[in-house]
Formats: C-alpha cells, sequence, structure tokens
C-alpha cells in the first residue's frame, strides 16, 4: 500500500521505516528541507537500534522523502500524522502542528484515504482532524479519522514497532479498520517473522502481534492512559525506596517479592533518580490537562509527577549528605541521556542534576556513550567531557551514577576505585551489589538500600583509599 508519514523525527521516521519493511511503499514528509537533505543523503539523525540497518534497506527504493505534502496524500492511501504535540505554558498539549497538517491535507484528498493520529494526543482530537478537514472542503465520506498510537521506547523502537505487544487500532469505521488491518497484515499473520532479513525477534517477543481494535477515542485514551500507568509505576516503587531508606529494608528484595505477582508484573519497578524523557513528563501534563477539560481532576497524577520531582531532590541531598559540603567539589558523572541506550537528553534527570551540582559550585567531569555531543550544546565548558568513565573518575571526590548504561553496570570496579581521590559511588541507579561495592573498597549509596560504608580502610581516615591493583 502507499503511505504517507508526515512528520520525520521520532516516531514518523521509525514507523516509516518500518511500514517500508513491511512492504510498503512510504513518502515521509516533513518541512524541513535540510532534514530531509539529510535523510536523502544517507544521514541517520538519532540514535536508534536496526534504524540504519532499515534506512539503507529502503532509502530511495520502499522509503523516500518530500517536502511536498499535498503530492503525498494525493499519492496516498493512507497517511499517518507523526508531527510534533510539544506542551504549552499551561501543561496541555499544543496541536497547532496537528491542524494545520489537516488543512493541507484536506485540500488533496482525491478519493477515499484514512488519516491516522500518530503523535500522542488528547481524546477528542480526533474529532477535531476531522472537523477541520471537513471545513477546508473535503468531501464526507472521502475519508475516515482513526488514531493508531505508537508504545515505542527509545533505543528499541524499532523492535517495538515490529514486535509490539499489541497494535491497538482505533476507529469509528469498518471500512477504515480494515485498511488498518491490511497495513500491519505482515505481523498479524506472521509473514513478516518469516523474513528472512526480518529484524531478529528480541526474547519474550510474542508472535503473531495481538491487534486491539477500539473506538477512536478509546485508542488516544489508551495512549496516555499507558504512559500515565508507567510512569505511575515508576514513582510508586520511588516512594517505597524511600519507605525502605528509612526503615533499612531493600527495595530490590520488595521489587522482586511484589513483581512475582503476575497482576503486578516485575517491569518499570526500577527505583533511580526519577522519570526523564521526551514522552512521560509532557504525556502526563496534557493527560492531566485532558481530564481537568473532561470535569475530572485526576490527583493522582499530581502525586506521580510531586514524587518524580521529589526524587531528583533526594538525590541531591543524598550527595550532599555524602560529600557534606559541595562547593568545589569534583565529581565524576557517569550518564547525561535521560535512560541507558539513547543519545536523547530531553527532561533527562541526569541533565537537570547535573545543572543543579554546577549551581552548587562542584567542577563536573561527564562521560556518556552517546549523549555527550548534545550535552556539550548545553553546558560548553561548563563541563569537563571525557572519553571514558575511568578518564571522567580520574581525581574525583566521588562518581555519580545517573544513567542506566549497561556498560556502566559492568565496569572494571578495581581500575574505577584507583582513579578516584576518595572511593564513594552514589548510585543514582541500582546498577551495582552494595556486597561487591563494599568488598572493592567503595562507600556505596544507592536507591532504596542501606548505605555501605567499609569499616575504617585506613587508620585515622574514614574515607582514606588503598590503591589496589
Ligand atoms: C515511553 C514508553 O515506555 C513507551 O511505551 C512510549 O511509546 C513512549 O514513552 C512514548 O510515549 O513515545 P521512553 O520515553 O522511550 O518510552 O522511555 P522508557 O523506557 O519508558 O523510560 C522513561 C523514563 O523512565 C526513563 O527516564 C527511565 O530511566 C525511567 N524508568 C523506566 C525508571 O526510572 N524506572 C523504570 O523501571 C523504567
Amino acid at each position: 500500500m502507499r503511505i504517507a508519514v508526515v512528520g520525520s523525527g521520532y516516531v514518523g521516521l521509525v514507523a516509516g521505516a518500518c511500514f517500508a519493511d513491511l512492504g510498503h511503499d512510504v513518502i515521509l514528509v516533513d518541512n524541513d528541507e535540510r532534514k530531509l537533505a539529510a535523510l536523502n543523503a544517507g544521514e541517520v539523525p538519532i540514535h536508534e537500534n536496526f534504524l540504519p540497518e532499515l534506512l539503507q534497506r529502503h532509502r530511495g527504493r520502499k522509503l523516500t522523502f518530500s517536502s511536498d505534502l499535498q503530492a503525498a496524500v494525493r499519492a496516498s492511501a493512507a497517511v499517518f500524522v507523526a508531527v510534533g504535540t510539544p506542551p504549552t505554558e499551561q501543561g496541555d498539549a499544543d496541536l497547532s502542528y496537528v491542524e494545520s497538517v489537516a488543512r493541507d491535507i484536506a485540500g488533496a484528498i482525491n478519493g477515499y484515504k484514512i488519516i491516522v493520529e500518530k503523535s500522542t494526543v488528547p481524546v477528542y482530537t480526533s474529532e477535531w482532524v476531522r472537523k477541520v478537514i471537513l471545513r477546508n472542503g473535503a468531501a464526507a465520506g472521502s475519508y475516515d479519522v482513526a488514531s493508531n498510537p505508537e508504545f515505542l521506547r527509545e533505543g528499541t523502537a524499532v523492535v517495538d514497532f515490529l514486535y509490539p505487544d499489541r497494535i491497538v487500532l482505533g476507529s469509528d469505521s469498518e471500512r477504515c479498520t480494515s485498511l488498518l488491518r491490511e497495513i500491519y497484515a505482515p505481523l498479524i499473520d506472521g509473514t513478516y517473522y518469516q523474513k528472512p532479513d526480518a529484524i531478529p525477534r528480541p526474547d519474550g517477543a510474542s508472535i503473531p502481534a495481538q491487534v486491539i481494535a477500539t473506538s477512536t477515542k478509546s485508542a488516544e485514551l489508551i495512549k496516555h492512559a499507558s504512559n500515565a500507568f508507567l510512569a505511575m509505576k515508576i514513582s510508586f516503587i520511588n516512594a517505597v525506596a524511600t519507605v525502605c531508606e528509612s526503615v533499612g529494608a531493600n527495595v530490590q528484595q520488595i521489587c522482586q517479592g511484589i513483581g512475582a505477582d503476575k497482576r503486578i508484573g516485575p517491569r518499570f519497578l526500577n527505583p533511580g533518580i526519577g522519570y526523564g524523557g521526551s514522552c512521560f513528563p509532557k504525556d502526563l501534563m496534557a493527560f492531566r490537562a485532558v481530564a481537568k477539560e473532561c470535569g475530572y481532576d485526576f490527583r493522582l497524577l499530581d502525586e506521580v509527577m510531586r514524587i518524580n520531582e521529589e526524587q531528583r531532590q533526594r538525590f541531591l541531598r543524598k550527595v550532599r549528605s555524602a560529600l557534606w559540603t559541595l562547593r568545589g567539589k569534583r565529581l565524576a558523572v557517569l550518564g547525561l541521556a535521560f535512560k541507558g541506550g539513547t543519545d536523547d537528553i530531553r527532561e533527562s534527570p541526569a541533565m537537570l542534576l547535573v545543572q543543579a551540582l554546577l549551581q552548587e559550585g562542584c567542577q563536573i567531569a561527564a562521560y556518556d556513550p552517546a549523549a555527550m555531543p548534545r550535552a556539550q550544546e548545553v553546558f560548553h565548558s561548563q563541563v569537563d567531557f571525557a572519553s571514558n568513565a575511568y578518564e571522567a573518575a580520574r581525581g574525583a571526590d566521588a562518581v555519580l551514577v545517573l544513567t542506566e548504561w549497561e556498560e556502566f553496570a559492568t565496569l572494571d570496579l578495581t581500575r574505577l576505585y584507583n582513579q578516584l581521590k576518595y572511593p564513594i559511588v552514589i548510585d543514582g541507579r541500582n546498577l551495582y551489589d552494595p556486597e561487591v561495592m563494599g568488598a572493592h573498597g567503595f562507600t556505596y549509596y544507592s536507591v532504596g538500600r542501606a548505605p555501605v560504608v567499609p569499616q575504617a580502610p585506613e587508620a585515622g581516615s574514614q574515607t582514606a583509599k588503598v590503591n589496589r591493583s
């Protein structure tokens, strides 16, 4: 099928590349000519597993790039709208890009088409899109508006798209639903998974993909409710971690204990320094605003956001209490991205913490496997950027672990110890086993677990360091 995807940002680019891999002819539309030129020249603008392979495979063949929205609409049976919905100052979603795309689409409808929301939008957006298209001259009956939310996680977006937990098809017309089913047919009937060049199946993927057909409004709500629920799970465990710290319990054991209950499940129960990224913070605010507009005061969401903010402040207090004063202290920061596996620093708790520590007069030496170029644009020379974790740790008063990169979990602890001025690790992501850290001579603080302070390592000094080899 010929498909137009409007918006070559994160969601649009991944969806476009994956639709091409399912065998469709995709036109990816964007009004940013520089972005299009970069894509045409073979650049991959985001750090995402398997995306370079898919772009390489389909660029100029099943996947083309264009700035001509109306021509793309005329040529396509389905138009996926994946433009940005940034938050306004009040926290609700700014839908002006969606509206302007809907207006342009209206003038290009030349036969039955489906217009599908891919961006995360408030419930009722589909109704507005339908009205805008009608008001701008399209004939009633010549189109349907549907909602097909994405549940892609940054870093694993391609795999999430091709091996989804579920495909939600929200539509209010049979004709539209059957076109949507046709688009996803290779995932629904499983033929995609038999292709020799299919993107490899991740552990635990259930294939073929499950379809959940709903009304358009329900699909819109499913997206907001999913993200809100996941954020709630994170805030919940962060709050439990705080209780653990005050009573001397171990939050990791609590996670195991509650996560084994199938009704709860073990995922998204990792305590840390709070959630970040371009989705959860924005979607929580938007969902809160939508609920209010619909007459419901969703105060649970306020609490989820409050706990999230507080979690970062608690971590800052932990750093302060481990180091006493902060001014002039040299800190090694491991991780700047909002989570492991991505170069994205939007709403990254790690970035916010570095900002706060700089304000306190700390010197920061930071290392992140992917996010440093983006972080450099923010901090410039205020932060020393190291080429690896050990270099960042050299001569530091403490190490702060702020992003859950796998490579940080497997550091050579003896080497790390030998780099530091004081062997103090403050781990915001619980990457290490406290016992192991103690055995290596570290003073170790983590989240929701008792701190480890080695027994008098050297007479006369609580934090003195013994060099090891
Ligand atoms: C999130 C959702 O997981 C996706 O399903 C959704 O499609 C996407 O938002 C979106 O709306 O576009 P993403 O923002 O890529 O995906 O990142 P997550 O993996 O969900 O992590 C979000 C934040 O929560 C990160 O800062 C991460 O470090 C934190 N987190 C996650 C925790 O602190 N603990 C956990 O157990 C899990």
